[in-house]
């Protein structure tokens, strides 16, 4: 049986990933395929622990945290009720908002940036994707969406974090260009606009 894909989103706090994946998904549904939606951290007991952390309720060191969304990754990946390698195993496509890109990006700044990408990259359990789509904004207009749309702010929600982030994102992905297929959407377009050229990057796959 031919194996699903796996599709990963990523992007700023506030890029509009939560729209994007949406339409997507159902677009690929209309189309005929299966496909289960997921995102990290997960629900698991390690993904709560993150929460806490992201919501400032638990102070924990940079480390520590790559370390904790590394667990959860695994668990993700490899859970046998609804892990992402069983269903890609059963041609199931996956959609993921945000993977360990985001732990480069976000983690990479206070955590070794090399040590992070070692400790997921060589880490046989996680499942390099298909696709990673990067919704590109700028950071004004996604803090202004987060001002609109949230209670309260997380630890990395602020501006000069959300700067040194994005330029994080873009080392990154020089760093992967030839081993991972990441591709870059001008997303600070009308909704349609972007989701059109997210279609034909899909098709692509
Ligand atoms: P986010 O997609 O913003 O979830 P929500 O919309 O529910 O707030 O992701 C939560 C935060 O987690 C976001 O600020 C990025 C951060 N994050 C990391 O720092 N490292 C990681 O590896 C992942 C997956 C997320």
């Amino acid at each position: 049986m031919e194996k699903g894909k796996f599709i990963v989103f990523e992007g700023l706090d506030g890029s509009g990933k939560g729209t994007q994946i949406n339409l997507l998904v159902e677009e690929m549904k209309k189309r005929g395929r299966r496909v289960y939606q997921t995102a990290e951290p997960t629900e698991s007991s390690t993904g709560g622990m993150i929460r806490d952390a992201l919501a400032g309720f638990v102070k924990r060191d940079e480390y520590e945290l790559s370390a904790l969304f590394l667990a959860d990754r695994i668990f993700h990946n490899v859970n046998p009720k609804n892990g992402i390698a069983q269903f890609l195993e059963r041609g199931i496509d996956v959609v993921c908002d945000r993977y360990y890109y985001s732990s480069f990006a976000y983690q990479g700044i206070d955590a070794d940036l090399d040590w992070v990408m070692g400790l997921n990259l060589g880490c046989k359990e996680i499942i390099r994707p298909d696709l990673c789509i990067f919704l590109d904004v700028d950071i004004d207009s996604c803090d202004e969406r987060i001002e609109k749309n949230r209670f309260s702010r997380e630890i990395y929600e602020n501006k000069e974090t959300q700067r040194m982030v994005r330029n994080r994102f873009f080392e990154v992905f020089k760093k992967l260009k030839d081993s991972e297929n990441i591709k870059i959407v001008n997303a600070a377009r009308e909704i349609q606009e972007v989701f059109s050229d997210i279609v034909k990057i899909y098709e692509t796959i």
